[in-house]
């Protein structure tokens, strides 16, 4: 597992060591110890990196700590359903087009416009195999419907039938790629083209109604002679500017305007709090923040107002995050509270269970009277006090760190504190199998419908990850 320590050397040699690395960023060699410990670059001089490494070949993303070469990065995936219209030929060289313009192309075609064109020719075109039986088991075993529709970063169907935007519209699954549209959570572009009275019937204006309000973005059909004969409204969109409406819609996405977090207010807790014993010692944890900080971080940039209430941490802030920096757990309450009422809520914070209520106004002092014993008082329970409150948040997601029978604590801490998730982590681990302080993370989810381990992750995919099943709830849940 790549950790920021291995990917910021790597970048380092790349780029002739640490002395030609400083002067392109202008730095002195402190200041590199110092964002590889803490595993952060500010922007400018991160932009610069990126910018020299590139004129290398060499494409770095410090998020999903990876230093890969240009060549390798990913492509973004476009699922092609072409139906059967007599437009199927163009999707030959609207695919070409698309795989000139960056995106590597899937695809999938119907029984129908397999009269038109052959699955041969375009997997020769886009050198991958076609799809399209939903019962082939060889298919199930090698990429399932299911992952085919997810592992897209958008589906096209193009040329798109009249009869496929009903069947889209209504939610009949009866082929692979109308189970694929069913099943698939990306942005959906259609690109109808037929004949001109079947593009005007109330029919098909109303299907298509249907599809734009459920967030489908359609490629509107052009004018001019239409393969029948007739001349209207009904030709497939020129390849260009299908490839125009793609790239917008993705850049969209990408910067979060299809996010049903947009606009959400999500407040997220996050590190350590610090209970003083007297002005200069505290009780506290080994939380650095990192978990909490990357999942706001996640949230902003699906167009969430992120509101992150953190305790000592040495992390930068995160962009466009509205950040409280609090020392105690009393503190880190208060701030919660006073934000009341948000959307969603996530206590990523290891909020200490104690304060210290005979601490010292003044340093204490070593005596021959022996060692001060302390007298410790709960601290209040910021989770379960926003599951319980009268403006409860309609999402409450907690963590549970335990060092021993994660599931079973994990439940019942979901039960006794009243939220919607739990995000189970076994810590005390150290090294690459530990939690505090580590860039990356092992989790188990505890949510209604029951438990799902996801496999160790960086900090930054958890978030992401957990960000979607955000995403998912709020689109389910329509608030
Ligand atoms: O910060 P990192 O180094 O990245 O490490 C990440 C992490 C281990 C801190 C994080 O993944 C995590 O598990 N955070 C919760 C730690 C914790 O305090 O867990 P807990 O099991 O003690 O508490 C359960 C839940 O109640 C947590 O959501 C906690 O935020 C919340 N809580 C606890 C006590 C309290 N007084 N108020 C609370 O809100």
């Amino acid at each position: 597992m790549s950790n920021f320590h291995t990917i910021f050397e790597a970048a380092i040699q790349q780029l002739g060591g640490r002395e030609a690395v400083q002067k392109l960023l202008s730095v002195g060699a402190s200041a590199l110890s110092n964002y590889r410990q803490r595993a952060q670059i500010p922007a400018a001089k991160r932009a610069k990196l990126e910018e020299a490494l590139a004129a290398k070949g060499w494409h770095l993303d410090l998020e999903g700590l990876q230093l890969t070469p240009l060549s390798q990065a990913r492509q973004q995936r476009i699922l092609l359903l072409i139906t059967g219209g007599i437009a199927a030929y163009k999707a030959l060289d609207l695919s070409r087009r698309l795989m000139d313009r960056g995106y590597q192309i899937r695809g999938v075609m119907t029984r129908s416009a397999m009269e038109f064109i052959t699955p041969l020719s375009l997997s020769a075109l886009t050198g991958e195999k076609v799809y399209s039986d939903l019962f082939s088991l060889t298919d199930e075993a090698e990429m399932g419907h299911i992952r085919l529709a997810r592992d897209a970063d958008l589906v096209l169907v193009a040329p798109a039938t009249a009869n496929f935007i009903a069947k889209m519209a209504h939610g009949l699954a009866d082929d692979l790629a109308s189970t694929i549209c069913l099943a698939t959570d990306c942005p959906v572009m259609i690109a109808p083209a037929m004949n001109p009275n079947m593009w005007a019937h109330p029919a098909t204006r109303a299907n298509l109604d249907i599809l734009i309000k459920r967030g489908a973005g359609l490629i509107a059909p052009e004018d001019g002679d239409t393969a029948c004969g007739e001349i209207g409204t009904g030709r497939l969109a020129d390849p260009q500017v299908i490839i125009s409406a793609i790239d917008a819609r993705l850049a969209r996405h990408s910067a979060g305007a299809d996010s049903p977090l947009q606009g959400k207010h999500i407040l997220i807790t996050s590190g350590p709090t610090f209970e003083p014993i007297d002005p200069v010692r505290y009780v506290g944890n080994h939380s650095s923040g990192k978990q909490g900080h990357a999942l706001a971080a996640a949230c902003a940039r699906k167009g969430a107002k992120v509101t992150l209430v953190t305790g000592p941490v040495h992390l930068a802030d995160p962009d466009q995050v509205e950040v409280i920096k609090i020392q105690t757990a009393k503190q880190m309450y208060d701030a919660c509270m006073a934000q009341l009422p948000v959307d969603c809520a996530i206590c990523a914070a290891a909020v200490a269970d104690w304060h210290v209520v005979n601490g010292g106004q003044q340093k204490i002092k070593k005596t021959a009277k022996g060692t001060p014993q302390l007298a410790l008082a709960e601290n209040p329970d910021i989770l379960a006090s926003l599951s319980q409150h009268e403006n409860r948040p309609s999402l409450v997601i907690g963590f549970a760190a335990e060092t021993e029978n994660l599931a079973e604590y994990a439940r019942a801490k979901r039960a006794r504190k009243k939220c919607d998730w739990i995000v189970a982590n076994q810590v005390g681990g150290t090294g690459e199998a530990g939690v505090f302080g580590q860039d990356s993370n092992h989790v188990t989810i505890i949510d209604g419908d029951g438990m799902q381990d996801w496999p160790r992750a960086s900090k930054k995919e958890i978030a992401d990850k957990l960000v979607q099943k955000i995403e998912a709830w709020f689109h389910d849940h329509k608030r």
